[in-house]
């Protein structure tokens, strides 16, 4: 059996791999571009892929017909083109849970410390403007008794939800099929999109990635948010119009953003949002602890190697 890994991934979850399959390995940080990728996976049997691989179907039919599995070291798997691997009859799996925690730590750091005004405080004393203590300087925003809005109540917005109730705050949680009950029981109240982003202070995102979540945030959605709210997203950076977020913080249509995904990735260096105060932007590092990354190698790996002995994926994605 032969496969090939897009990336240099954790020695465990390598090793686990070369026990059950050759492995053809691009050793290096940086994805393969699509057409060394299309090369690469010529005639093997499972693909081994990270978030910035376009798996899409001409790269399935590059692969061949042999090809039975296509595994990807996330949760997110909006890259790839599920419906066509279905149509191929090529499986494919990814890595929901063991990240959950981990992901929604960044979240509530991105929180607390846009909340606080964190970075702007390290530039603060960069700028040597720490003269003194000021009583009105970088004033930032309480957490206790603030509103929490929570756009997709999945795992990770659950994680978080139970984080911002040890610091006080109310939960407002969307959802497509949530009711009032199965949010009562994370101590959240239901609310729909509208509702939500009227009320909250702090919105923080966590949906997948689809139609219908394209660009949910856009200018619209954002001039219905209060004017000092802060919005974090570590979901996907395609779920926010990132022009339309840059215009509405740089004429005071909402207070602040903290994000670890952007559109694209990584973000252009000229992008006008890096020049704004109350931007904070971290690079896609949701799941980036040793443990958790590792853990999310081994979950893919042992997608890979069940797909190619054709048994079924411990962690399959169902086309939707
Ligand atoms: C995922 O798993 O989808 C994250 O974005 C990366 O950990």
């Amino acid at each position: 059996m032969r496969v090939f890994v897009s990336r240099r991934i954790p020695e465990p979850a390598l090793e686990r791999i070369r026990a059950a399959a050759e492995i053809n390995l691009w050793e290096s940080d940086d994805p393969p571009p699509y057409a060394e990728l299309s090369e690469r996976v010529r005639g093997v049997d499972g693909l081994f892929c990270t978030l910035n691989d376009r798996i899409d179907a001409l790269l399935m039919d590059a692969a061949g017909k042999q090809i039975k599995v296509i595994s990807i070291m996330a949760v997110g798997y909006d890259n790839i083109d599920v419906r066509a691997a279905a149509e191929r009859g090529i499986a494919v799996g990814n890595t929901p849970g063991i990240l959950t925690e981990t992901t929604a730590d960044l979240a509530f750091t991105l929180l607390l410390a846009a909340a606080r005004r964190i970075p702007e405080s390290m530039a603060y004393i960069r700028e040597q403007r720490w003269t003194t203590w000021k009583p009105m300087d970088l004033l930032g925003r309480d957490l206790s008794g603030a509103v929490l809005g929570i756009v997709g109540f999945g795992r990770i917005g659950q994680a978080v939800a139970r984080r911002a109730q040890a610091f006080g705050m109310r939960i407002l949680a969307h959802s497509r099929s949530l009711t009032d009950e199965q949010a009562a029981a994370h101590g959240a109240e239901r609310a729909d999109l509208h509702d939500l982003l009227t009320r909250a202070d702090f919105v923080s995102i966590h949906t997948p990635l689809n139609d219908s979540t394209r660009r949910l945030i856009n200018a619209e959605t954002l001039r219905l948010m209060k004017r000092d709210a802060i919005l974090i997203n570590t979901s996907r950076g395609g779920v926010v119009d990132q022009r339309a977020l840059y215009e509405a913080l740089r004429d005071g249509v909402i207070g602040g953003a903290a994000l670890d995904v952007t559109d694209p990735e990584p973000i252009p260096l000229d992008d006008p949002i890096l020049t704004l105060p109350n931007a904070l932007i971290v690079p896609h590092i949701g799941s980036a602890t040793l443990q958790t990354r590792t853990k999310m190698a081994l979950m893919a790996a042992d997608n890979l190697i069940a797909g190619i002995r054709g048994e079924p994926l411990p962690n399959r994605v169902q086309p939707r």
